[in-house]
């Protein structure tokens, strides 16, 4: 199993903040945001990681993440030109990927749970995690049947479908290199990573856990803020 950290996109919902920087260079609480994805990974065992960074501001992710000898992993950097979508983050990981299976987390997303259990007993399909949310129409959304089976997955759904939104880590097996060359731009623009999960469920495999802990995706002042504090109160009781 390798794993890959998405760090691309203009932060636009951030600035002025990104103006200067990366969005997940930003501070959250005590560390920049990208080591909260990077130590879900390397927690979970995963230590061959490719960082897939807009080319702006490259050279920094370089500069602090470095080759990844401190962490006793190796780490890896690739460019996504334009935002394009989180699919293509397979397509251009690709070479990365080879023949093995992969977990993508996003750059901005913060997760308390530990995942090690899961990667580690992954086997083949897909595999994603849902969290209750009070905004699902700012993610892809999943509605369960009555035995919590996923039955429906749909990117930032115009109509109310569920409360679970698909968080930003996605275990997948290798076809998902072949399945992500297959998609096919959005109306944004973009390959959607929810044509990947919607590829697995056709076929029945695709397995979507609920996510237990707190889950933040850090890409607006509001949850920036609110997954610096609880990082700050999460410090305090450790001491
Ligand atoms: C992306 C995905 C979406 C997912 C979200 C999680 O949204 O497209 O399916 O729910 O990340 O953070 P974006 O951040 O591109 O709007």
């Amino acid at each position: 199993m390798k794993g890959i950290v998405l760090a691309g996109g203009n932060g636009t919902r951030l600035l002025p903040l990104t103006k200067i920087t990366s969005k997940q260079l930003l501070p959250v609480y005590n560390k920049p945001m990208v080591f909260y994805p990077m130590e879900t990974l390397l927690r979970a065992g995963i230590n061959d990681i490719l960082f897939i960074v807009a080319p702006d501001h490259a050279g920094d992710f370089l500069k602090l993440l470095g080759s990844g000898r401190e962490y006793g992993a190796k780490f890896t950097y690739e460019i996504q030109d334009k935002p394009e979508g989180l699919a293509q983050a397979f397509v251009i990981g690709a070479d990365f990927i080879g023949d093995d299976n992969i977990t993508m987390i996003l750059g901005d997303n913060i997760f308390e749970d530990d995942f090690s259990e899961t990667i580690k007993n992954f086997r083949s399909g897909g595999h994603v995690f849902a969290k209750e949310v009070t905004d699902p129409e700012r993610f892809g959304v999943v509605k369960f049947d009555e035995n919590m089976r996923a039955v429906q997955i749909e990117e930032k759904p115009k109509t109310h479908l569920s409360n679970y939104a698909i968080t930003g880590l996605y275990i997948y097996d290798n076809r998902v290199v072949e399945a992500a060359r297959q998609v096919k731009p959005s109306g944004r623009g973009e390959l959607e990573i929810t044509e990947l999960h919607n590829w697995y469920l056709k076929k029945g495999e695709l397995a979507v856990d609920i996510v237990k802990g707190e889950w933040f995706d850090a890409g607006t002042f509001e949850t920036l803020l609110r997954a610096s504090s609880l990082m700050a109160e999460k410090a305090k009781k450790q001491q």
